[in-house]
């Protein structure tokens, strides 16, 4: 359907055709970036009969697209190869591991080995002939047992480890470890690594070290380097992540892993995986990790799905979008949460760039920024509200919530400010990113960094909502939001990437040469500064001729 081609995005990854869902076994081989997917080669929605897509980058960013990875072709996979993990070896090695539902919708996992490890593209996979090696264990539902993790080397017994997620008979979310020393022959052991009440099915577990927990790392960390020869982790902070097959989020914990115990704690229960941190409030589910040795980073990938009907996903002949891969860091200044931030490769895109730095906006006014093209666009933006009028203020808003608040169009003292993107020069069509601050009775500020879908498509049969959350903001740091544009999805990234927040997006208006960018700020009683604003429109990443 020509109609809807402007949905097409110009840098975000997307298969040419047909149903995608979770980002599978990223990893970085003999000088390429693999991401294979889940994937319905039969068309636009999800089905059983899911295979593996595969692509390869030699930057994170521009993609060629390589014949698919594995089919449903065995008795133990042949209702859907799922998602898996891939481990790199000592020797260089590659072992697959995924989930196979078999036919009879049993969840079993299952290995696959690169058919000619010389190929750097990796095209043929070789499913190992007495799959499936790990059937779930009596006290598990055949059907809640999938998704196995990377493997890590435990120096203390010579092991590898994997996780697999599941649920209790009582609807606690569990993640259950596995020992092996050759990816064949898997033991079940004693314990829990976690296990979080009322929370449910955990899909897609990922587990990842991110440095100590005073001075964090500037890099990433491979999990099988985090743990010394005796098995333990020392003050090396863990993330646990776990996808809620309850309300469809990401969620992960901060927390220490004591190898020797089988076991992982969260260092602040009240923030515990399933009820606490998000990686992003709006569209992103079933991420996933791998450490990039080439530039010593851990990169994220997350699926962004789609929030328009099924018809209209079939009518257009896809469905879903990959996020952008995002570096993932500990916040060692606020101690409490990750950062994540687009890969650096993607700043190659950038073309022209407009610097509107230093603009004033009064509280009630919205501003037209004079851009040439803004379907594709990295903004960066810094805000600062007129401190005078936070200080004569009393008490502003105290309570606000950014999902149960009427968006950007309710009037706040502080808030909300901010950008509206993809919006028509009528502004009937917008989607807002903005923050929103409220004043306690003891001075105390709590900023909110929310984005309002609810304008962003005069069409109907879409899900629209108003998401985000308060943020962290420290004594001197500005306000900061970094906002990926592109076309049918909006990926914002506050405060450096302590919160973020990805909308898909449908405008029927604001398209191509119609789309524009505005500033705005519908607070009543405070002025606000972008302190910096430079809008840098983007290059498509399929249009070269690059690999
Ligand atoms: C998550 C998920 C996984 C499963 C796969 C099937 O979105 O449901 O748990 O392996 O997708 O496509």
């Amino acid at each position: 359907n020509a109609m809807l081609q402007w949905q097409r995005t110009g840098f975000h990854f997307q298969p040419q055709k047909n149903w995608m869902n979770d980002p599978n076994g990223p990893v970085y081989y003999k000088g390429w970036y693999h991401l294979f997917y889940q994937y319905n080669p039969d068309g636009a929605i999800w089905g059983n009969k899911i295979a593996w897509g595969h692509a390869v980058s030699r930057d994170l960013v521009h993609w060629r697209h390589l014949p698919l990875a594995m089919v449903p072709d065995q008795w133990y996979d042949i209702n859907g190869v799922w998602t898996g993990s891939a481990t790199t070896l000592p020797d260089g090695r590659i072992a697959m591991l995924y989930t196979g539902s078999t036919n009879e919708s049993v969840q079993v996992q299952c290995l696959a080995v690169p058919s000619d490890p010389a190929d750097p593209l990796l095209t043929n996979w070789t499913k190992y002939e007495g799959n499936p090696v790990l059937l779930p264990p009596p006290a598990i539902g055949p059907k809640d047992f999938r998704d196995p993790t990377t493997a890590w080397f435990d120096p203390s017994d010579r092991t590898w480890r994997i996780v697999i997620g599941s649920k209790d008979p009582h609807h606690a979310g569990i993640a259950v470890t596995y020992r092996t020393k050759d990816f064949v022959h898997f033991d079940l052991l004693p314990g829990l690594l976690h296990r979080v009440e009322g929370t449910g099915m955990w899909e897609c577990i990922d587990f990842y070290p991110v440095g100590t927990r005073g001075k964090g790392s500037e890099n990433g960390i491979d999990m099988s380097d985090a743990i010394s020869k005796n098995g333990v982790v020392g003050d090396v902070v863990h993330v646990m992540k776990a996808s809620m097959d309850d309300d469809r989020h990401d969620y992960y914990a901060l927390g220490h892993y004591d190898a020797a115990a089988n076991a992982w704690t969260p260092l602040e229960p009240e923030r515990d995986v399933g009820i606490g941190l998000r990686y992003d409030w709006g569209k992103f589910y079933a991420s996933k990790t791998f450490y990039d040795p080439a530039k010593r980073r851990r990169v994220l990938w997350g699926w962004v799905g789609e929030t328009d009907s099924e018809r209209a996903d079939v009518a257009k002949g896809w469905a879903s979008l990959q996020s952008i891969p995002r570096t993932v860091l500990f916040d060692t200044k606020t101690g409490t949460n990750l950062l994540q931030w687009p890969v650096e490769e993607v700043d190659t895109l950038r073309t022209n760039s407009t610097d509107l730095s230093g603009i004033t906006i009064d509280h009630g006014s919205v501003f037209p920024l004079n851009l040439h093209r803004a379907t594709q666009l990295d903004i960066v933006a810094e805000f600062e509200v007129d401190r005078h009028a936070v200080m004569a203020l009393n008490e502003a808003d105290v309570g606000y919530n950014c999902s149960t608040s009427g968006g950007a169009a309710s009037r706040g003292a502080l808030g909300p400010f901010g950008l509206l993107v993809l919006a028509d020069k009528h502004l009937h069509e917008q989607t807002a990113v903005y923050f929103y601050v409220a004043k306690g009775l003891d001075g105390g500020l709590t900023t909110h960094f929310c984005q309002d879908e609810s304008r962003s498509s005069s069409a109907n049969d879409i899900v629209k909502r108003v998401v985000g959350s308060a943020l962290p903001v420290l004594d001197g740091e500005t306000l900061s939001l970094r906002v990926l544009v592109d076309h049918s999805i909006v990926e914002t990234f506050a405060q450096g990437g302590r919160s973020t927040a990805t909308s898909r997006v449908y405008p029927t208006e604001a398209i191509y040469a119609n789309a524009g960018v505005y500033l705005f700020n519908n607070a009543t009683a405070a002025r606000v500064t972008a302190k910096t604003l430079v809008v840098h429109e983007m290059d498509s990443s399929y249009n070269h001729d690059y690999l």
